[in-house]
């Protein structure tokens, strides 16, 4: 394996959590000597070229990564629509493409809010001759918050873990191991902790709101 391709499917400008585990995840690719590339959605999609041009990277490459944010218990539109470019592109003539891994990650704490979106991913090889190598997913990504992970701290060691043994396994030309999709899937923040913070989030935003006594009205009922 020598060559990969990073597509950061999150639409902000700046830092984000889909860049920092990409970027991470590139990096142990790195160690393994595969050479990497990156590109951004939306720099792919407001060049007229831009399809057409990450269609011929995808085809040069071993392997072909996407990283981005749930939205809506699926990708973000940008994804999508380079997703259907792509397909566009390339047309009929299957097989012969890398292999597709996809790393996604969510607000809620729970992983398993992914598991549309990663098979969405899944979908998307299958019907464009890429070769599927696995996905994984990540709860909780504001608490990496777009920071390089190796700046993080130690709540997200076994996110690290999880992008280290995947790195190493995908350099092989092997698929994301299971244990890496576990590691990756274990709550950053316990439940319970979510659900307060939350609610008194959503508590003070209805205060300030002036709607705190109106949280239980069902206008539609
Ligand atoms: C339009 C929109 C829709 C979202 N939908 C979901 C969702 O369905 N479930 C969820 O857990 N998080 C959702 N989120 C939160 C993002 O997935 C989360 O903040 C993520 O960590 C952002 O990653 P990024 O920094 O790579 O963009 C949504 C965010 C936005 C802006």
């Amino acid at each position: 394996m020598r060559r990969a391709l990073l597509l950061v499917g999150s639409p902000k400008a700046g830092p984000s959590t889909s860049g920092a585990l990409g970027a991470y995840l590139l990096d142990r690719l790195a160690e393994h000597g595969v050479q990497a590339e990156t590109r951004r959605v939306a720099e792919v999609l407001r060049d007229p070229a831009g399809l057409g041009e990450l269609a011929g990277a995808v085809d040069r490459s071993n392997l072909f990564v996407v990283s981005f944010p749930l939205y809506v218990d699926s990708l973000p539109a940008p994804v999508v629509r380079c997703f259907e470019g792509l397909a566009a592109v390339w047309g009929a003539r299957a097989g012969g493409r890398p292999r597709f891994a996809a790393v996604v990650n969510c607000r809620f704490p729970e992983a398993s809010q992914c598991d549309t979106a990663l098979a969405i991913c899944r979908r998307f090889a299958a019907e464009t001759g890429l070769s599927w190598a696995g996905g994984l997913a990540l709860g909780g990504g504001g608490a990496v918050g777009g920071r390089p992970l190796d700046r993080a701290g130690g709540r997200v060691r076994n996110v690290r873990t999880a992008l280290d043994q995947a790195g190493a396994a995908l350099a092989r030309g092997e698929a994301v191991p299971e244990r890496a999709v576990h590691l990756m899937a274990k709550p950053l923040v316990p439940r319970w902790l979510y659900l307060l913070i939350g609610n008194l989030h959503w508590t003070c935003a209805a205060r300030r709101h002036g709607a705190f006594r109106r949280l239980h009205d069902r206008p539609y009922a």
